[in-house]
């Protein structure tokens, strides 16, 4: 049998204690309830628990089988268009599972095509280098995704990327390549994809931009570069399994919601990401979004950061170990790292490190990170460890569903709506209007007039 991700909470305490969690048990228990019965606000956003489930076996599922191995084979480059949480989940996945230097890899040894990521930003110069790489390649394909079809970073870019592509193969043959990720019905992207003929995959009305990594969304570019998406889905639908376990030591979701509800009850109100391995660091920026977005409301949530240990060791080290006392740390565990090396020897041994010749390099990671579990716990820093027992796609499937999971439980434990996000509009409000978008005109003018009275700083000369 397959194992389980668990998690280990003994460096929690004594900042809480066992006492503390049986008292807080009933909360959680009612929490979950509330988001598996769909009685909780936000319940149309829900869709999210039931995709492992209903995709495995599914005509859909075969659709993105079907496509992904087309652009497996024939891509030497696909271009991810997207933003939020049309970018982000394929983004942590094909890190965390494809080879550290993919995109370097000779064709030979990548196998699939190279996989770059546009319309995350509005850097003109990511633009110009996205467009270069276009024109080097040989065969691209392009899949824009976006489920309100209406975002401006992936639109900006998609416009220019769909030129270019245009230029580069023609307009039939262009639309060939580009495959759209969207809303059944809504959306100019919807709009334009049938006016182009483009191939297109749907995106749930009932599941939210950073819960989608499950649905094509994740699926397409992740089995596009040869990732085993079955086995990520069958992870995910094992976890969704064991997450309705009432018990909370067989529910990782349960145990974590709890936690980090309790340690935010004591105070401890910025939550540290770690891994200690850098592929994990997208995966990172993914719980980072699905945590920021789905707590950060009505003056309350947990603030997510993230680090990369050994290597941010020697730059937050310092802080986190000494530094104010609000923090605490959830460790990421991978138990079996994908492949192991040992130390080389050298005799003359002028750096002292010969005592380490022979031994595997994971060995002296586990050993950092046990050092540094026990000298955070020293410096009054509570931590958590989520044990992931292999890097596969069956356990980060299993990972994704916990944290999905256990975000719902934890914005109803906080009494917010975990599935909206109302306040990612303020900006692009003002960017309109100071863009001066046709309708905006009233907002430029209280933006002007706003201007006029804000404190006026210095600018050095
Ligand atoms: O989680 C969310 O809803 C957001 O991060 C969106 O995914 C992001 O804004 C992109 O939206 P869209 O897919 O509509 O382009």
């Amino acid at each position: 049998m397959d194992k389980k991700i668990s998690i280990d909470y003994s460096y929690t305490l004594p900042f809480i204690t066992e006492d503390m969690i049986n008292g807080y048990k009933d909360s959680v228990l009612k929490a979950a309830k509330t988001l598996a019965d769909g009685t909780g606000e936000g319940n149309d956003f829900i869709g999210w628990r039931q995709l492992p489930t209903e995709r495995l076996g599914s005509e859909e599922l075969k659709k993105i089988v079907e496509v992904s191995n087309e652009i497996y084979e024939n891509a030497d480059l696909l271009i991810c268009v997207g933003i939020g949480g049309s970018y982000l989940g394929a983004k942590a996945v094909t890190e965390a599972l494809c080879h550290p230097f993919y995109n370097m890899l000779s064709d030979e040894d990548r196998k699939g095509p190279k996989l770059l990521f546009a319309g995350q930003n509005i850097s003109a110069s990511w633009m110009n280098a996205i467009l270069d790489q276009i024109d080097k390649a040989k065969s691209v394909y392009i899949n824009v995704i976006s489920k309100s079809g209406t975002t401006t970073e992936p639109g900006i870019a998609f416009r220019n990327i769909k030129t270019k592509m245009e230029k580069k193969y023609g307009k039939i043959d262009a639309s060939k390549r580009i495959i759209a990720t969207t809303d059944a019905k809504k959306g100019a992207l919807r709009t334009l994809a049938t006016n182009e003929g483009y191939r297109t995959f749907i995106i749930p009305d009932d599941v939210g931009g950073r819960f989608s990594v499950l649905t094509p969304v994740g699926l397409l570019p992740i089995g596009a570069v040869g990732i085993d998406i079955m086995k990520l889905l069958q992870g995910a639908q094992e976890a969704s399994v064991f997450g309705a376990e009432q018990d909370l030591s067989l529910n990782p979701a349960f145990t974590y919601a709890c936690i980090r509800n309790l340690l935010l009850q004591k105070g401890y109100h910025t939550e540290i990401l770690v891994n200690y391995e850098p592929t994990l660091h997208y995966f990172s920026e993914w719980w980072k979004q699905l945590y920021g977005e789905s707590e950060g409301k009505n003056g309350k949530g947990i603030f997510p950061a993230s680090v990369d240990f050994t290597s941010d060791l020697h730059s937050m080290g310092q802080w986190i170990q000494d530094g104010q006392r609000f923090i605490f740390e959830t460790v990421l565990n991978v138990e079996s790292p994908m492949n192991d090396t040992k130390v080389a020897s050298d005799k003359e041994d002028l750096d002292g490190l010969e005592f380490l010749a022979g031994k595997p390099l994971d060995e002296i990671n586990k050993c950092a990170m046990k050092g540094t579990l026990l000298a955070h716990y020293d410096g009054k820093v509570p931590n958590m460890v989520i044990n992931i027992p292999e890097m596969n796609s069956y356990y980060l499937g299993q990972l994704i569903y916990i944290f999905e999971q256990a975000c719902g439980i934890s914005g109803y434990l906080l009494g917010v709506n975990p599935f909206n996000q109302p306040g990612v509009e303020a900006y692009k409000k003002n960017m309109f209007a100071l863009l001066n978008k046709p309708g905006y005109q009233d907002a430029r003018k209280a933006l002007d007039e706003k201007m006029k009275t804000l404190p006026s700083g210095k600018v050095t000369k």
